[in-house]
């Protein structure tokens, strides 16, 4: 594509913090450290994790770049950046959250596939950009649509970036069509993240930002837009982040008996504390994130300092001076709160986090009954031990 290219190797990735830790370095997949992932409601972009499949594309001439919009619809439609710069502009607070999230930890109770992640595969940031649902409106298609006159249910969002469990060829994933064109399911083609230019790693020139789904349907470096009939075929689809039940290992798997993951499910994470922690007794705070999929706010994070058996409810904030209410216009419905309680430790012992949404979901207790192959949605409760002793917090 004229414009922006995809390199075969690693020789033109762009810089990142040294502080993020690298799970692997190529294709480059990175989180930041739990203290600095809830320092701040709005994720910095050197902090955001990074999640590729291949090397990171490059943009030679952002005048040449254009997005082609196809498919059922009989004609295609070049979009260049000054066409989606003319379109109304939308900021929306959203959470990205990658599906593989917690995977070392699901990894421990039986060995899962996949790139290893701490808790940090999670970033919430402000996207800019157009509403896809006005971009869709652009090639003839009306708001809240489910089915073009021509068949189309679904929209495929094709990269450019070359992924070897693609063959080579590109990442791509598709969205309902009705979910692409409702308006108020707030997906954006974005070119800002947190009020600046998308960076390379997040995607630049353009990006698909999906809230409420996991990462994975986000498409960076979007090249075409296809409206097609049934979903996309692509791997990331069909053979990959799908939830399978602890039953299913590599022997038996039927990849076709499962959908797609889309929304996330319910999620909360303590940030302030490691896995195991030295203490000295006394009062410690107990900061992390909780976010649930789909829209739904946040209810309650219940934080327990006897292992599960007893459990008090933690603040809950987002942006400051506003109160955070779970269904109010006020909140940011599409991103995480952040949560504090304050414990004070006499001994030691198991602190847990568990989160409840506004439709009342709850995390699993274990990680054993969700376990599945892939390692992706580990939602059980998040634990942590302290033990008293020389302080290291
Ligand atoms: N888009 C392209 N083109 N290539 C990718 O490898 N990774 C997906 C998604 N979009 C990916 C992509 C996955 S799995 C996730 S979790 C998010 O991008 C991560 O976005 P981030 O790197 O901006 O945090």
């Amino acid at each position: 594509m004229p414009g922006l290219r995809a390199p075969s190797d690693y020789k033109q990735e762009p810089p990142r913090h040294p502080a993020l830790v690298i799970n692997s370095k190529e294709p480059f997949n990175a989180e930041p450290r739990r203290s600095d992932l809830v320092s701040s409601y709005v994720t910095p972009v050197e902090f955001f994790y990074k999640r590729n499949h291949g090397p990171i594309p490059v943009v030679d001439d952002i005048d040449k770049y254009s997005v082609s919009i196809t498919g059922t619809l009989g004609h295609t439609k070049e979009l260049f950046m000054k066409d989606i710069w003319k379109l109304p502009k939308y900021t929306v607070t959203a959470t990205l959250q990658c599906a593989g999230n917690r995977r070392t930890a699901m990894s421990k109770t039986r060995k899962v596939k996949g790139v290893g992640w701490d808790v940090a595969a999670i970033g919430n940031a402000v996207w800019g950009g157009a509403k896809l649902a006005d971009v869709l409106e652009l090639v003839g298609i009306t708001k809240c649509s489910r089915i073009t006159p021509s068949g189309g249910k679904h929209v495929e969002f094709v990269s450019i970036d070359k992924c070897k469990e693609e063959n080579g060829g590109p990442y791509k994933a598709s969205i309902p069509l009705i979910q692409a064109t409702n308006p108020e399911a707030d997906v954006l083609l974005a070119y800002e993240m947190n009020g600046e230019t998308l960076n390379r790693d997040h995607g630049y020139p353009l990006r698909v930002i999906v809230p409420g789904v996991i990462g994975a349907r986000s498409v960076k470096w979007l090249d075409s837009i296809n409206i097609i009939v049934e979903e996309c075929q692509g791997f990331f689809m069909q053979k990959d982040y799908k939830m399978f039940p602890p039953s299913v290992d590599w022997d038996n798997i039927n990849w076709s008996t499962r959908r797609p993951q889309m929304d996330f499910p319910v999620q909360c994470a303590i940030c302030s504390l490691d896995d195991v922690n030295m203490v000295k007794p006394g009062k410690i705070p107990i900061k992390g994130y909780a976010v649930s999929g789909g829209g739904r706010g946040i209810e309650r994070v219940d934080v327990s300092i006897d292992g599960g058996k007893t459990w008090v409810e933690a603040s809950k904030s987002q942006k400051a001076g506003i109160p955070y209410i779970s269904d109010s216009e006020s909140s940011d419905k599409w991103a995480w709160v952040l949560f504090e309680a304050e414990a004070d430790i006499p001994q030691s012992t198991q602190i847990v986090a568990k989160a409840v949404d506004i439709a009342g979901n709850v995390q699993p207790e274990n990680v054993e009954v969700i376990w599945n192959l892939r390692g992706i949605l580990n939602t059980s409760w998040h634990r942590v031990h302290v033990r008293i002793g020389h302080s290291n917090l």
